[in-house]
């Protein structure tokens, strides 16, 4: 399975933060909001990323992230000319996805401590397309499903003013290779954009469309307000700091999935000394 982190857009909710520089590269505690996203692919094993940025920013990540290799994954890098939707990511990422699977995750959001996404490293074969719901206050800031009596998923809408549930969708998708040609059959929505929402409509319209509520336990955030993107670094500072374990972290996950060895995870830790966050990996070398 191939991955994609779409870390483009034009975060006008976060100004005068995002004026000159991408979202994506905000602080969330102490490590890039793209570290996030990033290792959440890293951990379910996914070791060809792709990263899709603005043109502007996309030298920003190539900076950032180098080609991935210290991670244990090849990265590579495409432009989105403008932000036309999420679904444009199959296109752009057309070639790099070839005959494989490919998993798309938003490059705003966050997952924690989710033991579905955790059982994605033995189960990366989507038979169709893999989403999750999870509950929210304000679902009408999401794509929103409806599910019937026997929680088998019904109805998607894009940001609905009525929702028919409080089940929003996470910017986690799983698709087989299918999905490149329903990206292409679709056109731009009102608001302009090539929507997710309609591709995960033509999935359930041939019935290939699994919807997992994740558990109760789980954390997803997305980052793109103020409030939320600070609320994330107090989350993320107060899980660190209770459990003394690393959220997000690029260079643990690619060491738990096996990617890189203990050796090499050491010497990570040793060029970062200097920082917290390297001596986090250090603490958690040591303990290994
Ligand atoms: P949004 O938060 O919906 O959009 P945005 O990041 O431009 O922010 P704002 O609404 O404040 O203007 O995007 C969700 C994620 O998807 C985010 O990580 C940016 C990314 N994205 C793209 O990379 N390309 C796109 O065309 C769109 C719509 C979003």
């Amino acid at each position: 399975m191939k991955g994609i982190v779409l870390a483009g857009g034009k975060g006008t909710r976060l100004y005068p933060l995002t004026l000159s520089v991408s979202k994506q590269l905000m602080p969330i505690y102490d490590k890039p909001m793209i570290y996030y996203p990033l290792a959440t692919l890293i951990a379910a094993g996914i070791q060809d990323i792709l990263i899709i940025s603005t043109p502007e920013d996309l030298p920003l990540f190539q900076r950032l992230l180098g080609d991935g290799s210290r991670w244990g994954c090849t990265l590579r890098f495409a432009e989105q000319a403008a932000p036309k939707g999420l679904a444009e990511a199959f296109l752009i990422g057309e070639e790099f996805i070839g005959k494989d699977d490919v998993a798309l995750i938003l490059g705003d959001n966050l997952f924690h401590g989710s033991k579905q996404l955790e059982q994605l490293k033995q189960n990366r074969k989507p038979k169709g397309g893999q989403i999750f719901a999870y509950q929210v206050k304000d679902p009408q800031r999401y794509g929103v499903v409806e599910f019937d009596e026997n929680q088998q998923a019904i109805g998607l809408e894009e940001k609905p003013a009525q929702p028919k549930s409080s089940y929003a969708v996470p910017g986690l998708y799983l698709y087989d290779n299918t999905v490149v040609e329903k990206a292409k059959n679709l056109s731009p929505s009102k608001r302009g954009e090539l929507e997710i929402t309609e591709i995960n409509q033509q999935y359930l319209a041939e019935g290939k469309l699994r919807v997992t509520p994740l558990e109760l336990g789980a954390t997803w955030l997305d980052t793109g307000t103020i409030e939320s993107l600070t609320a994330a670094g107090q989350y993320v500072q107060a899980i660190q700091s209770r459990q003394g374990v690393l959220v997000g972290s690029p260079e643990i996950a690619a060491y738990r999935s096996g990617a890189i060895t203990k050796q090499e995870l050491q010497q990570l830790a040793t060029q970062q000394a200097e920082s917290d966050y390297g001596k986090a990996i250090n603490a958690f070398v040591s303990n290994e």
